[in-house]
């Protein structure tokens, strides 16, 4: 019978037979980490509510409508992280990062909570594998941390990923350009969504991100910031492109590309993928010059991104894998449990997975039971006395000892693997 209890709204359990394709996506991730020098980082599940305000935009969706926020008992308000880059930030600050060899390069992964609508690969509480490179203002660090996002996806075979390019310019350069966008959005006013409308002043630019179908219209014919790029900032993005494309990365500029928090500057890119629904994207970022800054300690230039966990293994095709155990010892009688127990006690270790049958099954139920969780070797205690090795893949059956019973186990993985 089903329990009256289930999982809370746009979350999820992560069942042992998925378990399998995330360790596997972890594990290239920080593989390609280590390489390339990054070192990991963790921070607190949740913060000082106002870290996201400042940090993240207090225009911007996430903070307006989708943190989980709540008063702790003295008072504080506390918001559970929606993102990690602004937490690395304080982080960086709070320990004086700012004195160590630069950049300093750190990776993280863990939940997030977003209290947005759910549906296929948007969920409130969702993973993300993440870089960032902090104190570096270097075109070499975009195309770096862009570089590993890509190879975490080919490593994986993630199918049908496309990754778009776009720059937002400096903070300073930026300001002429939005007033002309904003000129635009107020002269077309009327054919604009209500949320855009309301945010014309706000934040423009998320208009280039909108749904509506007027909106949309009005977006076609809206100026944009790559097409007014000057100086430093067109030098910047065009050196990014030819570390790119010495790295044989393909990408296309997309002079439309937004993205949903308010901290970047200049270079920024998404990392799309066609077998993904609405929610195509699986992993983004940029540069973000001003937010440290902007949590109150000096100019530091920065850039990474977070990739959605359950996005790359949903584009990878939601794998279910079945575990396997190297060997199963299984007893014919009960009073041969015990040694059955010591045994896989010195089979494990030596290193092998061993099991043996906690269930009370009959012989033939056990070994049915070394068949579900794929043992490779069958060790059965008979009735007679007697230790049989049965090889799963080969098929041999043969009586052999309590002493070589465990090197012949770790021979026949040691085959199996190769
Ligand atoms: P973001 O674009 O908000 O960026 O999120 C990054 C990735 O997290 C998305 O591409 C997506 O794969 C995943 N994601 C976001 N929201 C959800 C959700 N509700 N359900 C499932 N997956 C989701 C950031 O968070 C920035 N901190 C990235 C960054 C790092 N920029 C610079 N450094």
């Amino acid at each position: 019978m089903a329990s009256k209890y289930q999982a809370p709204r746009g979350t999820f359990d992560v069942l042992p037979q998925a378990v399998l394709l995330r360790d596997e996506i972890e594990a290239t991730a920080l593989a390609i980490f280590g390489r390339a020098g990054y070192e990991r980082i963790a921070t607190p599940i949740f913060e000082d509510t106002e870290l996201f305000e400042r940090g993240v935009g207090r225009s911007t969706d996430v903070v307006r409508k989708e943190m989980f926020t709540f008063e702790d008992k003295g008072g504080r308000s506390i918001t559970l992280r929606p993102e990690g880059t602004a937490p690395i930030c304080r982080a960086y600050l709070e320990h004086g990062m700012q004195k160590l060899a630069q950049p300093v390069k750190l990776f993280y992964g863990g939940p997030f909570f977003r209290h947005e609508r759910p549906q296929a690969g948007r969920y409130r509480q969702f993973h993300q594998l993440g870089v960032e490179a902090i104190g570096s203002d270097s075109p070499a660090a975009d195309a770096e941390v862009i570089a590993m996002l890509d190879e975490l996806l080919k490593e994986l075979k993630v199918p049908g990923v496309a990754l778009r390019l776009g720059s937002l310019g400096s903070l300073g350069a930026r300001t002429a350009y939005l007033e002309e966008l904003k000129a635009h959005l107020r002269a077309h006013e009327t054919e604009l969504s209500e949320d855009v409308r309301e945010r014309i002043e706000i934040n423009p630019l998320r208009a280039f991100d909108s749904d509506d179908e007027g909106t949309r219209g009005v977006m076609a014919t809206a100026p944009t910031i790559v097409g007014r790029l000057e100086g430093e900032d067109l030098e910047h993005f065009r050196a990014v492109r030819s570390y790119l494309d010495a790295a044989g990365i393909e990408y296309s500029i997309d002079e439309t590309l937004v993205r949903g928090l308010d901290y970047y500057t200049r270079t920024i890119f998404s990392f799309v993928c066609d077998e993904l629904g609405a929610q195509s994207e699986i992993g983004g970022g940029g540069r973000y010059d001003g937010l440290i800054e902007q949590l109150g300690g000096p100019a530091t230039p920065a850039v990474g991104w977070a990739a959605g966990i359950e996005r790359i293994a949903l584009a990878m095709g939601e794998r279910e894998d079945a575990a396997h155990r190297d060997v199963f010892v299984a007893y014919a009688e009960d009073d041969r449990q015990m040694d059955a127990m010591e045994l896989v006690r010195k089979l494990r270790q030596a290193g092998l997975s061993a099991e043996f049958d906690l269930a009370g099954r009959s012989l033939k139920g056990q070994h049915k039971h070394a068949d579900r969780v794929g043992a490779l070797v069958v060790l059965t205690f008979d009735a007679d006395g007697t230790l049989q090795r049965w090889n799963k893949r080969s098929g041999d059956r043969v009586e052999t000892s309590l002493a070589s019973a465990v090197d012949e186990a770790l021979r026949a993985k040691a085959e199996e693997a190769s």
